[in-house]
């Protein structure tokens, strides 16, 4: 059984909800962030928390030793498709760079196991539903930082005999029926900025793109919960970790939902004064793409809980209200 686990970007909005069942499931959790898109707010009260950024080798590699760390969950990252196009060197520092002193950390202490959250955006766009086997061919200079982080990680892991579970997710949405976490950072996420506007007096829905080659015009995403992916991350840890097997795997629904679809279900909960404008596309973005997921399943009997769109939107509702009343 793992024990000591560090995640990094455990301040974050998926970081809150892998800590958050980590704890339920008695680890001892250790958070490495330096707060630059995290919030001390989402920092679980069971976590010893450490300011600090990734890139400080010696500093990681101390707490690594100093708490016994078995496994790592580095999620850590810069993952705003757009100010990726914008910064390409930063991107590159904060996703490539930060991840190879983070290996690097760990070769020589105890860990033996470690996930990297990586994303459905390493692959070429245009195939639709796509396998880990599928053509990885990023569009994106946050896709492209990603993909050379897998690499990293397998080339160290494999050399130092610690187990890897590379997770690709796909579009995460959502919050954690405990209502004490969600997604605070606005970035330029689809259900965020709906569930934003939802709330105003006079709300407008962007459509970035509504002239592609899909059914309504629209994207077509695969969104996953928060929560679900959550558990994936303990139960791909625990899997790796008793079989000393390694995986890349597909994280999403394995089912397409369109930006319009989305926006439907969106508008059922808010007033009549919504504006909808079909915007230009957005640089980077994919057009279509869904996960097949049959090898997460197999690996880890994986049943998802949250797979509505309803449940979905009004989950990250409900977390937008709370904000809104604190
Ligand atoms: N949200 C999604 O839909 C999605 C999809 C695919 C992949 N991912 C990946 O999931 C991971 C977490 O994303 P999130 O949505 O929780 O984003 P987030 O911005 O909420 O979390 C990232 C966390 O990392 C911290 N961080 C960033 N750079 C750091 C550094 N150099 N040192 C220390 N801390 C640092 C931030 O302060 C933040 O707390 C990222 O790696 C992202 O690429 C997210």
């Amino acid at each position: 059984m793992t024990k000591n686990i560090l995640i990094s970007g455990g301040a974050g909005y998926i970081g809150s909800h892998v800590s958050e069942i980590l704890v339920k499931n008695k680890k001892n959790i250790f958070i490495a962030d330096n707060l630059s898109t995290g919030y001390k707010r989402l920092i679980n009260k069971k976590a010893k928390f450490y300011r600090v950024n990734i890139n400080n080798k010696e500093k990681i590699k101390s707490i690594i030793i100093n708490n016994n760390i078995d496994s790592v969950i580095h999620l850590a990252a810069s993952l705003i498709i757009g100010e990726g196009e914008k910064y390409p060197k930063f991107y590159y520092k904060n996703n490539v760079l930060v991840t190879q002193n983070l290996m690097s950390a760990c070769v020589g202490t105890k860990v033996k196991n470690f996930i990297f959250s990586s994303t459905a955006a390493v692959y070429k766009d245009g195939l639709y539903k796509v396998t880990e086997k599928s053509i990885t061919r990023p569009k994106s200079v946050y896709g492209k930082t990603k993909l050379k982080a897998e690499k990293i990680i397998i080339k160290k892991c494999k050399k130092n005999n610690i187990n890897y579970g590379i997770l690709r997710y796909f579009n995460i949405v959502g919050s954690s029926p405990s209502g004490r976490i969600g997604l605070i950072n606005k970035g330029d996420h689809l259900f965020k900025n709906l569930s934003i506007q939802t709330y105003k007096k006079n709300p407008v829905f962007k459509i970035y793109g509504a002239n592609y080659n899909t059914a309504d015009g629209s994207c077509v995403r695969d969104f996953i919960h928060a929560s679900d992916i959550a558990e994936i991350h303990f139960k791909v840890l625990e899997k790796i970790n008793r079989s000393n097997n390694s995986k890349i795997l597909n994280c999403g629904y394995s089912k397409g939902i369109s930006v319009k679809q989305v926006v439907k279900e969106f508008k059922k909960y808010t007033n009549k004064n919504l504006r909808i404008i079909e915007a230009p596309r957005r640089q980077g973005d994919l057009i279509k793409i869904i996960a097949s997921n049959n090898n997460l399943k197999k690996f880890i009997n994986w049943r998802p809980k949250f797979n509505s769109l309803k449940k979905m939107v009004k989950s990250s509702l409900k977390w937008e209200k709370s904000l809104i009343h604190k």
